[in-house]
């Protein structure tokens, strides 16, 4: 099969994840060359398969089962493999187990990759951000976690929904961790330039901070215990930051990385914050004005997983 190398995005584990990715930045044309690589073969052949049968719908994308020599050169590689908790599992022992897939995972890309840029969405997603950059020696920049990009986005689609506004028009954050203890930055929140209260005012909306918070953490639980998994919420989420990585359009999004020594306390940690994201990986690691009661949550949120980090390391 004839291939170009040029924009090719390598997607390993070709689970719910990895196929809704693969699909996603095939229908948005954002790489021409995507290689689903996974332990389990059938399963990448089956799904690079299903989804290269609908490219004659497109504009032309190759789709294909690969090995880890497709890293050699790709611009990017997005790792999605991982286990789901099997019952009686602790939320530890899932994260040990993650953690040394990725741990292997990231030995077998730099064995062909130089200097890559790997996204991260395997979970839980900060956690194994840090073990793949631990692990690969690369910048902290060049090891995003999509962290989160998903909380947000269901943080805005619920903000929109109550506030019956276009959602292009909230501007709002979670940061911290990919989980139970995410934060809404709700003081730096606006619709369109109005502050939130403002405008839940003059639109005559009660809002619910409490409740929206809990919903938007709830989100993704709900959903699995409708349909059994999430998976086209994190592909859009994921695709949202290739565009700001293959457009090179300096995109603010809320990504995890490993902060470094100018963040005190939180240093070492890989947490989300506003980065501003291009070519290059994370570019620039903005600080968001927050009030007291969210940098208090936030220092508990990196503390969190910084404990946590320990105990799956011991
Ligand atoms: N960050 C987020 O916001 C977010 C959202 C949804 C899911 N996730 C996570 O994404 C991951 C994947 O979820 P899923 O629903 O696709 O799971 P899945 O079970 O459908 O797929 C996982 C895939 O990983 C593959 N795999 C396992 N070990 C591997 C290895 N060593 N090398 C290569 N491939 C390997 C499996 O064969 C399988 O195809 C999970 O960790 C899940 O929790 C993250």
């Amino acid at each position: 099969m004839k291939t170009s190398h040029k924009n090719k995005i390598v997607v390993i584990g070709a689970g719910n994840v990895g196929e809704a990715i693969a699909y996603t930045l095939m229908v948005r044309k954002q790489a021409n060359d995507i290689v689903l690589v996974d332990v389990n073969e059938d399963r990448a052949k089956g799904a690079a398969l299903d989804i290269a049968h609908g490219t004659s719908f497109f504009k032309q994308v190759w789709v294909r089962q690969g090995g880890y020599e497709e890293c050699a050169d790709a611009q990017l590689i997005i790792i999605t493999a991982g286990i789901a908790r099997k019952p009686g599992q602790t939320r530890l022992d899932l994260a040990k187990t993650n953690v040394s897939i990725v741990r292997s995972i990231t030995e077998n890309i730099m064995e062909y990759a130089v200097n890559p840029l790997i996204l991260v969405v395997s979970n839980p997603a900060d956690i194994t951000t840090m073990a793949i950059w631990e692990t690969s020696g690369l910048p902290a920049n060049k090891v995003i976690g999509s962290g989160t990009s998903l909380d947000t986005a269901r943080f805005r689609y619920i903000l929109s929904s109550k506030l019956h506004v276009n959602i292009e028009d909230v501007n709002a954050y979670i940061l911290g961790e990919h989980g139970d203890s995410q934060v809404p930055i709700w003081s730096s929140a606006n619709i369109g330039g109005f502050s939130l209260d403002e405008y839940a005012l003059q639109v005559g909306v009660a809002l619910d901070r409490e409740a929206i918070a809990q919903h938007t953490k709830n989100a993704g639980a709900e959903v699995i215990g409708l349909k059994g998994a999430t998976f086209y919420g994190i592909a859009m989420a994921v695709s949202n930051i290739v565009e700001a990585i293959m457009k090179d359009d300096g995109a603010l999004l809320p990504v995890s990385h490993v902060l470094d020594g100018s963040f005190g306390d939180w240093a070492g940690v890989a947490v989300s914050t506003v980065c501003r994201v291009g070519w290059g990986g994370i570019e620039q690691t903005l600080r968001i004005s927050m009030d007291e009661g969210e940098r208090a949550s936030m220092d508990s949120s990196v503390k969190m997983l910084k404990e946590f980090w320990e105990q799956v390391k011991a």
